[in-house]
């Protein structure tokens, strides 16, 4: 099986990805918009060939364009993983990889959209937040849900703690969904 990750930051759920995934699947290569993310030196590390496309110096059309082309690069790709990718991925790209595109989402969707998610939780004062699988759609962090799993705030702890242990649950779970996607494919 053959799979891409996208991803634009410091790519802490790429690198998990990269030491738990099972053999028997390759990841092709990262595709970054940020060609200062950290996770670049992490592909560097595991030896995965990273495509870099700087969505500041061109406009979201050529960007667009760019993508696509990177991605027809790979053939029989059966899963595109988004690991903080930071970009919208234009209709045109989610019709063509129907069914193909995952996200991770540091919040019980549809809880808590968008940026910093896991704050939003924390000062809103809910009980419960969590992560959320899913396959991605033309909005936002919409989409069928794959996989979520739940934690207890316990606000004697501070938003650190919390997003270390988010970042953890993530870390574990990501891996094993996308393998549980794959076999059954
Ligand atoms: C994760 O919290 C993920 O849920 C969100 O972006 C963050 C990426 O972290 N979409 P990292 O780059 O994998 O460390």
């Amino acid at each position: 099986k053959k799979i891409i990750i996208l991803a634009s930051g410091n790519g802490s759920n790429f690198e998990s990805i990269c030491k738990k995934i099972d053999k028997n699947v390759k990841i092709e290569c990262l595709i970054t918009n940020n060609p200062m993310a950290q996770v670049i030196q992490k592909a560097k590390k595991y030896q995965i060939k990273t495509h870099i496309i700087d969505s500041k110096s061109i406009n979201k059309n050529e960007y667009k364009e760019l993508l696509i082309k990177t991605l027809e690069k790979y053939s029989s790709i059966d899963l595109i993983v988004l690991a903080g990718y930071m970009k919208i991925i234009e209709k045109e790209i989610i019709e063509k990889y129907k069914n193909k595109i995952i996200n991770i989402h540091p919040s019980l969707l549809p809880a808590f959209k968008g940026m910093n998610a896991i704050q939003k939780a924390y000062t809103y004062g809910v009980k419960y937040t969590g992560i959320t699988i899913h396959y991605i759609d033309e909005n936002i962090d919409e989409g069928t849900i794959i996989e979520q799993k739940v934690i207890k705030i316990n606000y004697k702890e501070n938003l650190e703690y919390l997003e270390n242990k988010i970042h953890e649950i993530e870390h574990e779970t990501y891996t094993k969904v996308i393998e549980k996607i794959l076999k059954t494919m």
